[in-house]
């Protein structure tokens, strides 16, 4: 659950739960079969040796310049290294029969495409079957670094660290350091993908979703902060001294909210481009696989628009998006919010004026009951462009203090909560709050006492938005208590 995210107990919660998974069904073992076909896939036994990533304890920084112990680390903390298994379990066998046409004969969620596509490491489609050694390794180091067969021998090499990144991205390595890459990389499976050269088809859709799959609510700077790193985060722009975290630069988790939310919605873009696609294609293609394509795609909507407790009372106080209507569920709830107020504070770059002009047209043709398909593709494809230019060109820029400042004044004015129309919306606040919070105490410690309060309403507003125990919805949610906190008490911070 995302609330989770700031405190590293659930972290613990899954490390514990994996010592106690004994009566799982025995998960196959992690060698190759000899009926492997040449892939460019080494599995990640290739990196667990103890002299190479499998180190039981880190390298200090004059012996090595990486940590060697990563390969550990990930297989013992590290959630993706159990994401195959997890398709073992008692949860996903329930998804499974869910989703089955036929209810006696179930397809095991642990040879569906449509799981393996993100619990393992992501390959076209024609590939998963062929290469079915790699899925024990569940999200692997390739997943993440790349397909290591050219690179693997180099590596390891003295030159190595010299190359420029275009000569190693060129034998197969992605780029996992500058944080647009590193968000391109987590969002092709935490929001989705369409299908590409490199992968299958990555979607969580409503149908999973009522199937009993968990929701997918990412966010780059608190999913960061609830991974297990097995890297000490650089930054050459790192200097103040006296800082908490030397090596990363004090406006890390605010740059990681801004390029995070960027990624994520053009993420979120692409996909519905891709569906939009794909429904056409299903009108000309009788015997289309994907025949039958859910449209509009509900997980695009807010599910408490369609999923809350009814008390009578409307929860429309207008605002982003355009999709207000009364009576219509809320377009773009999750992946949307916040971004107006970060786009307000990176204004004036044409990609901002070409994705906003994009977006409201989108948001209107998404509100109606049937959107058109041959519309909607186009235009999400172009906001997309648009955003993933935009969060490339925020790499390159530094947070001062005053604009880490002046982003949580915009995303703490009053009316901004007034607006904020149901629970992914004030989630997204507190969630886009927390990381700048953080970087304006690293960046600026002359105003404690206005941090101070903040934090504690934040605490406040953490304890309103958590899931009561036992339910994945916020059971009992009341806007209207929320919209009070930061009303009452201190006062929201005000910043020209
Ligand atoms: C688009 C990528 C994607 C696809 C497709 C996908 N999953 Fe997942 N799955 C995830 C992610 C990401 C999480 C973790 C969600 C979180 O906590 O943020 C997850 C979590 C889960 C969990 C909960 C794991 C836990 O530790 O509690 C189960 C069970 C699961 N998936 C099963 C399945 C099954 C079965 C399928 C196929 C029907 C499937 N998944 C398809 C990405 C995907
Ligand atoms: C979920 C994605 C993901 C997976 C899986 C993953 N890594 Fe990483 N890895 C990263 C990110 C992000 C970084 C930090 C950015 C960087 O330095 O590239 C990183 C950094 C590293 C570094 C340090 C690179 C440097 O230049 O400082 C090494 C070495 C490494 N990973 C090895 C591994 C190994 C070995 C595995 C498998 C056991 C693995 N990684 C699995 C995402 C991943
Ligand atoms: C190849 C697909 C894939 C990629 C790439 C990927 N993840 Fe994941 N991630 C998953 C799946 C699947 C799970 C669920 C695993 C489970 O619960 O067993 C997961 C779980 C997680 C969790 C734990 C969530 C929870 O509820 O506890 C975090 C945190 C996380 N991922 C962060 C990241 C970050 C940060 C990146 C990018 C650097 C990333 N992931 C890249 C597939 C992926
Ligand atoms: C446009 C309305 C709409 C939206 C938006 C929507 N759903 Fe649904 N959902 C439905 C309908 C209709 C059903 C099937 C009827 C039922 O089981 O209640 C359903 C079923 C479900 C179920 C299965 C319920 C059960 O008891 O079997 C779950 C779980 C679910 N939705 C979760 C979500 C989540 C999470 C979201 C947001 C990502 C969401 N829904 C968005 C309309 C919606």
């Amino acid at each position: 659950m995302i609330l989770a995210r700031w405190c590293p107990l659930p972290i613990l919660i899954v490390a514990l739960l994996s010592l106690t998974r004994g009566d799982e069904p025995t998960v196959p073992s992690r060698t190759r079969s000899a009926t492997a076909v040449v892939s460019d896939y080494v599995g990640a036994g290739s990196c667990s040796a103890t002299a190479c990533h499998g180190s039981i304890a880190p390298w200090g920084r004059d012996l090595s310049p990486v940590l060697r112990n990563e390969h550990t680390t990930w297989m013992s903390d590290d959630p993706h290294s159990r994401a195959y298994q997890v398709l073992f379990d008692s949860r996903s066998e329930r998804i499974a029969l869910a989703l089955a046409a036929d209810p006696a004969q179930p397809r095991p969620a642990y040879r569906d495409e449509r799981c393996l596509a993100c619990h393992a490491t992501p390959r076209p489609s024609n590939e998963l079957a062929p290469t079915a050694w790699l899925n024990p390794d569940g999200v692997g180091c390739e997943s993440c670094h790349g397909p290591a067969r050219r690179w693997l021998g180099p590596h390891t090499t003295t030159d190595w660290t010299s190359l420029p990144r275009t000569a190693k991205a060129d034998l197969g390595m992605r780029d996992s350091n500058d944080l647009p890459s590193r968000a391109r990389l987590c969002v092709g499976c935490h929001v989705g993908a369409a299908e590409s050269d490199q992968a299958s088809l990555r979607d969580v859709n409503h149908d999973l979703i009522a199937a009993g799959h968990p929701r997918l609510n990412f966010e780059l700077a608190a999913y960061l902060d609830d991974l297990p790193a097995h890297w000490v985060e650089k930054d050459a722009n790192a200097t103040p001294p006296g800082r908490r975290n030397p090596e990363r630069a004090a406006d890390f988790t605010a740059r990681a909210w801004s390029i995070g939310r960027l990624t994520t919605l053009a993420a979120a873009l692409e996909l519905l481009q891709s569906r939009s696609r794909l429904v056409d294609n299903d009108a000309n293609a009788i015997n289309h696989p994907d025949a039958a394509t859910p449209w509009p795609e509900f997980t695009e909507y807010d599910c408490f628009s369609c999923h809350h407790d009814l008390n009578g009372q409307t929860r429309r106080a207008g605002g982003s998006g355009g999709a207000g209507i009364a009576g219509s569920p809320r377009w773009g709830s999750w992946s949307l919010s916040t971004t107006d107020e970060l786009l307000a504070e990176i204004a004036g770059s044409p990609e901002t004026r070409r994705f906003l002009g994009a977006r409201s047209r989108l948001a209107t043709e998404m509100a109606k009951p049937f959107p058109d398909t041959k519309l909607v593709g186009p235009i999400a494809s172009e906001a997309a462009t648009a955003l993933a230019a935009g969060a490339s060109s925020l790499e390159s820029r530094r947070f001062d203090s005053a604009r880490v400042a002046a982003l949580i004044g915009r995303l703490d004015q009053p009316d901004g909560w007034e607006r904020a129309a149901g629970w992914d919306e004030v989630a997204q606040r507190y969630l886009a709050l927390t990381p700048l919070l953080q970087s304006w105490i690293e960046l600026d410690p002359d105003h404690e006492a206005e941090q101070a309060r903040l934090t504690a309403r934040l605490k406040e507003l953490r304890a309103l938005l958590t899931f009561p125990k036992g339910f994945d919805s916020p059971k009992g949610f009341q806007i209207e208590t929320i919209r009070s906190v930061p009303a009452r008490g201190p006062r929201p911070i005000q910043h020209p």
